[in-house]
């Protein structure tokens, strides 16, 4: 059996099927069973959960050989956070899972560490850390940026007011990956025990800013609007924990300057070459797929 916690998101929506596919029990984690119902169809169990609760945990994780962790708490709402999810949460899952005997992947970022300027690149690496000496047999997968997600956020921009907020200047370029092709890489990670106690790391083809891919998602979606930047001073006084403004937002504002900042470029190349045979999806092709 394999429990998904952050089952519902872009990736685990894409990771799901393809684990349940292939003949695997999968119990999927949520805290909202009618986010899950798209799953069901595919034969999946679902239980309701929270991994900030650690007996709803331990209840879903019984019987359990494996579990992956798919969640993050950056985007809120209330009181999830990179520390109560990312950090707090995986913790549970973590502490549970070992108890349990199962085999652990966690789903992290790349270039989590314990200096980064994004919270939830600090707590992602404190997950880290204690998944290494939990006693558990782990996997830690790591993921630039997911495609499906910003192509989402500026596609619905467009279609609801004609325009696509850019943070910044939008000129700094990022690494994006398809959440497709993180899903083969943890199936990968699943089936083959000689990646046990490694770190794997996954990006895709392109380096691109966030004007290009405003123009990407234009000319794929064929709807095209104005790109409008909410000035980096802007984004600083958002970011202000003082300014009054909601802490999820807060928090958006202050990973956005630091993503219109500094280097989120990344090789794909070397993890490319040591797992042949992803997936290699661009941009164009992941919001084509999202349209479908
Ligand atoms: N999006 C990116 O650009 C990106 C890049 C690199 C790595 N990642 C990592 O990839 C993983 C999946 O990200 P995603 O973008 O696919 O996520 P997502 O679509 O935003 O969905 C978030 C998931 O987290 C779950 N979750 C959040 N708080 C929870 C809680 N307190 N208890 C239980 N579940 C909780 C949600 O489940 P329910 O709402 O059903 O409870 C949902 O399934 C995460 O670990 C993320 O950090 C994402």
């Amino acid at each position: 059996m394999i429990v998904v916690a952050g089952g519902t998101g872009t990736l685990g929506t894409r990771l799901v099927p393809r684990l349940a596919g292939a003949g695997v029990a999968v119990r999927v984690l949520t805290r909202d069973m009618a986010r899950a119902q798209h799953l069901t169809g595919h034969g999946v169990e679902v239980v309701r959960g929270d991994v900030r609760d650690p007996a709803s945990v331990t209840a879903a994780l019984r019987g359990a050989g494996m579990v992956i962790s798919a969640v993050h708490g950056f985007a809120g709402p209330g009181r999830g956070s990179p520390a109560t999810v990312d950090r707090a949460g995986n913790a549970n899952l973590i502490g549970a899972a070992a108890r349990a005997g199962a085999n652990f992947i966690l789903v992290s970022v790349v270039g989590a560490g314990p200096d980064h300027p994004i919270g939830l690149f600090r707590a992602k690496y404190a997950a880290e850390d204690m998944v290494r000496v939990s006693g558990a047999s782990w996997t830690i997968v790591r993921a630039t940026a997911f495609m499906e997600t910003w192509a989402t956020i500026m596609s619905q921009m467009l279609e609801a007011s004609g325009k696509i907020l850019v943070f910044g200047r939008g000129d700094n370029p990022v690494n994006f990956v398809s959440a497709t092709d993180v899903a083969a890489m943890i199936d990968r990670a699943v089936t083959d025990p000689g990646l046990r106690g490694q770190v794997l790391e996954l990006g895709g083809p392109d380096n691109l800013t966030f004007n290009q891919v405003a123009a990407i998602v234009q000319e794929t979606t064929g709807r095209h609007g104005t790109v409008r930047h909410i000035p980096r001073p802007a984004l600083r006084a958002m970011a202000w924990p003082a300014a009054g403004i909601k802490p999820a937002l807060a928090r958006q504002a202050r990973a956005a300057l630091v993503m219109d900042t500094i280097d989120m470029t990344f090789d794909p190349a070397p993890a490319r070459r040591a797992l042949p045979g992803l997936p290699n999806t661009d941009m164009p092709s992941a919001i084509k797929e999202l349209l479908a």
